[in-house]
């Protein structure tokens, strides 16, 4: 059962045309990787997804439902959550606050209520600590050890996951992460890989699409994968498929280059 679909999304800055006529559909319970070089189109084409761009040209399809020009608040109540490339938490806020903070869209006013600490409140503040324990805990049983960790203490990679804790509160039937390896090594992003994989154990019907720049981290991890260059979808398919594609491997080569001539 198809969940998003989108017909020729197109993006453009100014002359730039960021994100070309872009075909792309994800299935329930899928789980889509998103490759391609460093300035690609990737982070645009999900800025779309979400509703922070309006597209310049062609459809999102939620659903079944037209969503297009839809703001993110509106995506996110339809169950479209995600992460960013450069980490969104509450500094300030312990690990499982940072949490519970992804519920408040879909409990009634619940922070303005746990402030005036009335009844109601008290009791869906602890049912959203059960909830967040919850989540966290299955998902990583390291993390649940750190829940009374501000977030700025947190190592990298356990930032990323608590991001992607708070994403998973609110039940989205599509989840997107955004280069969630940025900043880690091997050894921490293959433990995020294995992280991630268990998400399905939590919520079987979720969609994942994640952006990746590291095909490392996108093998064994997705059913299929989809490259962009310059905005455009230059292949789509098996993991193994797409990462042997000429275009692909040029696509990634002419990057190597333009490092070394930069
Ligand atoms: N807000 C913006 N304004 C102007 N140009 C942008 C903006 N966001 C991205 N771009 C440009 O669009 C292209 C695609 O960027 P992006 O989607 O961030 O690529 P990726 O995530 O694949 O690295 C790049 O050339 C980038 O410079
Ligand atoms: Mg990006």
């Amino acid at each position: 059962m198809e969940l998003l679909r989108t017909e020729k999304l197109t993006m453009k800055f100014g002359g730039l045309t960021a994100v070309n006529q872009v075909d792309f559909s994800i299935d329930k319970g899928q789980t889509v990787g998103v490759i391609g070089p460093n300035g690609s189109g990737k982070t645009t084409f999900f800025n779309l997804l979400t509703g922070i761009y309006e597209p310049a040209d062609g459809k999102i399809f939620f659903e079944g439902k037209l969503i297009n020009g839809a703001r993110p608040d509106k995506n996110f109540k339809l169950g479209i959550a995600r992460t960013f490339q450069n980490g969104r938490l509450f500094w300030g806020l312990n690990v499982l606050e940072n949490v519970m903070i992804g519920l408040h869209t879909k409990q009634r006013s619940f922070i303005w209520e746990a402030v005036t600490h009335n009844l109601r409140a008290r009791e869906e503040e602890n049912q959203a600590i059960g909830k967040a324990r919850e989540i966290i805990g299955y998902f990583s049983e390291h993390l649940l050890q750190e829940q009374d960790t501000l977030a700025n203490s947190l190592s990298y990679a356990d930032r990323r996951r608590l991001e992607i804790c708070r994403a998973l509160i609110s039940q989205p039937k599509l989840l997107i992460l955004d280069e969630p390896s940025a900043g880690m090594d091997p050894n921490e992003t293959e433990n995020l890989v294995k992280d991630i994989r268990k998400i399905h154990n939590i919520q079987p019907h979720i969609s994942i699409i994640v952006i990746e720049h590291d095909m490392g981290l996108i093998e064994g991890l997705a059913d299929r994968v989809m490259c962009f260059n310059y905005g455009q979808k230059i292949a789509e398919g098996l993991f193994e498929e797409v990462s042997k594609n000429k275009e692909v491997v040029r696509a990634y080569l002419g990057e190597e280059e333009e490092h070394v001539s930069a």
